[in-house]
């Protein structure tokens, strides 16, 4: 039998709940919308729901600040709900994983209000404070738009306090043994309600020292340990995945001797692949994955293209990013701290064959592939909104009112209703029936994938190297498959030489193209196309 863990080879979905499904009318995505959809999500070949952040909140960042880590909001719907609708997934044959936010909570949660009351009360030291704003300077401000310091007077307290996102974003003192007993007993909470473990956000920053830069300290390594300690312990099987943004080296150590993360974004590969695209050279992408270290056996990478935050720069040279932006953030308002608010279609020029291709890479490379609710439709994005609300926007069912998502007036976030991404054009209901639709498009890619041993979880062997690579081309090779993938990066027709044992050789997503293996096997790839070829037997 197969002893891999689930998780090594999974398809996540990422749901942001109060735009995906209003199931009451009251135009508020909720757990009843979300239980809805889930036959949707099941045949679009999903293991595994992310849901974003579901407990109670002022929503000053969309649910990312707590009010009240032991419930749900109450505008997801209730508990008994939430409950319901993790056994309809379990039903479903798919898993569960919730947001985990431990770093901050809500500057209104019970204990951030005591806390600035009373320096006497135990709160008080539930957080980070400090008579004055100059201390731990050395430590960078990650909403740059926004922030000038990590820093924010508070006038009841007499006293400055620690967070690194919002002000209205409290970081919890770690070094609290109280708070890391609390975060503890929140993970049972939930484990407890039958989720499969936990999307654990911003972990770098959990605790603060004199004179460092205060990101992925030995302490907090220490801490995530005890969290997948207790996990293994009382909640065998469960993950826990790891939004650490860093470089890949850095987040080697979160996946520690196999005994902390099992899962962990791999950050710096995004925006290569859209510079790999834009560029027409894949260079950056292929020198990313050739630093990536080796993690252990029972660990694995989470691949994606889009999330609901910005298209994070953070992980590319200065240069990079000024190219970055030059190339598709032209306008302004496009560009969010330092990333870009936009969605994958209106990124990839709405062009079905780079996002394929876009796709292609994604899943012909190690990892385990997030998907963004609504990028499989061609959702496009809203950039007048808010922050990053313009990626955030209702997800798009059919041609009726609000698209499909709510019979409610109002809604809690705009439909996009423009020409070319509008909800009468780009819907559920139109493309579910139509074989060459975006939607089966990228249900087919996925599903072509999970029929392979060898893009599952074969080795990769690199094709390519050095400064012009204009033709991505590795080879995935497990003990039962060996998959040969060539991605023509450029708008021009490209030839790539490979060296194949006489055979006949057919590609993939299309096997009605077949080739003829030779020491010298020369492949033309039209422009923005791409091959995953296999010997037939
Ligand atoms: C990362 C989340 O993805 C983002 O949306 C949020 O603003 C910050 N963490 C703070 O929790």
């Amino acid at each position: 039998m197969d002893k891999t863990p689930w998780y090594m080879n999974a398809y996540f979905y990422q749901i942001y709940p109060r735009s995906f499904m209003d199931g009451n009318g009251d135009g508020y995505g909720d757990f009843v919308g979300i239980t809805q959809k889930l036959d949707y999500l099941k045949s679009l070949g999903i293991d595994c729901i992310w849901i974003q952040p579901i407990y109670p909140s002022p929503m000053f960042d969309d649910g990312y600040d707590i009010s009240d880590f032991v419930n749900v909001d109450p505008r997801f719907g209730t508990l008994e709900e939430y409950h319901q609708l993790i056994d309809a997934v379990h039903a479903h044959g798919m898993k569960i994983i919730m947001d985990l936010v431990m770093n901050h909570c809500s500057s209104e949660h019970p204990w951030f209000q005591a806390a600035r009351k009373d320096r006497n009360s135990k709160y008080r030291d539930y957080f980070v404070w400090s008579d004055t704003d100059q201390k731990y300077l050395e430590t960078r401000i990650i909403f740059t738009d926004t922030q000038k310091s990590n820093w924010a007077w508070d006038e009841v307290a007499g006293q400055y306090y620690w967070h690194r996102f919002y002000p209205q974003q409290p970081d919890l003192n770690f070094d609290n043994p109280e708070v890391q007993e609390a975060m503890l007993n929140v993970m049972r909470h939930w484990m407890d309600l039958g989720i499969d473990g936990f999307r654990a956000d911003a972990v770098p920053y959990l605790f603060e020292r004199d004179g460092m830069e205060n990101e992925n300290l030995p302490e907090t390594h220490e801490f995530l340990k005890r969290c997948r300690k207790l996990m293994d312990e009382e909640y065998p099987g469960a993950v826990l995945l790891c939004e650490a943004n860093m470089w890949p080296k850095e987040v080697r150590p979160y996946f520690a001797d196999g005994d902390e993360f099992q899962l962990g974004f791999h950050f710096p590969l995004m925006p290569r692949i859209f510079m790999s695209l834009g560029k027409q050279n894949a260079e950056s992408l292929v020198k990313i994955l050739k630093d990536t270290p080796d993690i252990p056996e029972n660990c694995q990478w989470c691949t994606f293209l889009r999330n609901h935050d910005e298209l994070t720069l953070e992980m590319v040279t200065e240069e990079d990013r000024q190219w970055m932006w030059n190339f598709y953030a032209p306008d302004p308002e496009m560009r969010k701290n330092l990333g870009i608010r936009r969605r994958l279609w209106p990124l990839l020029d709405n062009d079905p064959k780079k996002v394929a291709l876009a796709y292609s890479m994604m899943l012909t490379m190690p990892g385990s592939p997030v998907f963004y609710y609504g990028d499989e439709i061609g959702m496009g994005d809203d950039i007048r909104l808010y922050d990053r609300n313009g990626v955030r926007t209702l997800m798009q069912w059919d041609d009726t009112k609000n698209g499909g998502f709510s019979t409610a007036d109002k809604t809690c976030m705009p439909v996009i209703d423009d020409p070319v991404y509008g909800y009468k054009q780009v819907n559920v209901a139109s493309q579910e029936g139509d074989p060459n639709s975006h939607l089966n498009m990228i249900r087919s890619l996925m599903s072509t994938r999970k029929a392979s041993d060898a893009l599952c979880r074969g080795k990769l062997k690199w094709l390519v190297d050095g400064e012009n690579i204009p033709v991505l081309a590795y080879i995935r090779e497990s003990e039962y498959d060996k998959v040969w993938v060539l991605q023509n990066m450029t708008d021009n027709e490209q030839s790539f030489t490979l060296d194949l044992q006489e055979g006949t050789y057919y590609d993939l997503n299309h096997p009605e193209f077949e080739i003829q293996g030779s020491s010298k096997t020369e492949i033309k790839i039209a422009p923005r196309s791409f091959y995953w070829l296999r010997k037939k037997n």
